[in-house]
């Protein structure tokens, strides 16, 4: 699925290009979006370096309330570390020149067993493994005949499929995005779906909501980018970024039939 989306509109080199934050160190050959996996910049390894000699890699932080690119250089050691979406669970990875497909499952995989282990009752992985597709929008087609407003005289099929076509456009980009960590810009080839398939358990429909991770209420925008910053490490997007409104599509249109319940925890 992920390769036939990689034909759609939502080029992966324009993606990065219109990401609203460089990350430091970001190489050209990411920007360009070479490849599946990612080569870690040398400046960061040689930032690690510095930090690890002078013991000054303890000062830092991990920057929970406010994700900096200097968390990454704060392994205080040869590795980083991953933090979870809930700001809690966290998991240390040794630095690599190269991050693949199978080392981001990995990591996904220890966070997942560990949050588990704190969640017993959250089987919700299991539960929507079975849904692997993308769920259809509304049904518009009792609309062909009738007038609407002043926008259209009379609604006609074409308007109809036109509507359908548009927007299952924007979702299924959301959809590659939310798939790839390329896209997603991830330092550590780690993209959403490895703990969220079919965007199981992202509750788009309790938003707005306080997150005590982030400090304050969040907007689902607000909650995806915190999630890209942690456990992903990809790139932040910008509000009214497209990326940030195709993930917005796709997560809510996963979650189709769900009542809205704002706030809810
Ligand atoms: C390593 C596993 C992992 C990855 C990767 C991951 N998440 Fe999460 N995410 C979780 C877990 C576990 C929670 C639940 C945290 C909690 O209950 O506090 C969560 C919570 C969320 C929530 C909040 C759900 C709620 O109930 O309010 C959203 C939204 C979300 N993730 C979106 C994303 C997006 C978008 C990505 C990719 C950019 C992503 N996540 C990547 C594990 C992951």
């Amino acid at each position: 699925m992920e390769e036939a989306m990689r034909e759609g509109p939502m080029r992966e080199g324009e993606a990065r290009r219109r990401h609203s934050r460089e990350r430091d160190g970001a190489s050209p050959e990411a920007a360009a979006g070479a490849g599946r996996s990612r080569t870690a910049p040398s400046t960061r390894a040689l930032t690690r370096v510095a930090f690890t000699v002078t013991g000054l890699g303890l000062a830092l932080t991990l920057g929970c309330s406010e994700p900096t690119s200097d968390s990454v250089a704060s392994g205080g050691g040869d590795d980083i570390e991953v933090e979870l979406c809930d700001g809690e669970t966290s998991t240390r990875v040794p630095a690599r020149a190269e991050y693949t497909r199978e080392g981001g499952l990995a990591i996904a995989s220890d966070l997942m067993a560990q949050w588990k282990r704190r969640n017993p009752d959250a089987e919700w992985v299991e539960a929507e493994r079975e849904k692997h597709r993308i769920e259809p929008p509304a049904d518009n087609t009792d609309l062909i005949g009738k007038t609407q407003g002043h926008t259209y005289s009379r609604i006609t099929e074409r308007h109809v499929k036109e509507w359908e076509r548009e927007l299952m456009q924007l979702v299924a980009e959301g959809s590659q995005i939310f798939h790839s960590p390329d896209a997603l810009g991830s330092e550590i080839a780690v993209s959403c779906d490895m703990c969220h398939p079919d965007a199981a358990n992202t509750h788009p429909e309790t938003y707005p909501k306080f997150q005590t991770q982030i400090g304050r209420v969040a907007l689902l925008r607000d909650m995806i980018n915190w999630c890209i910053e942690h456990p992903v490490r990809g790139e932040l997007l910008a509000a009214d970024s497209a990326e940030m409104r195709a993930l917005e599509a796709y997560i809510t249109a996963q979650r189709k039939g769900e009542t809205m319940q704002y706030g809810k925890h």
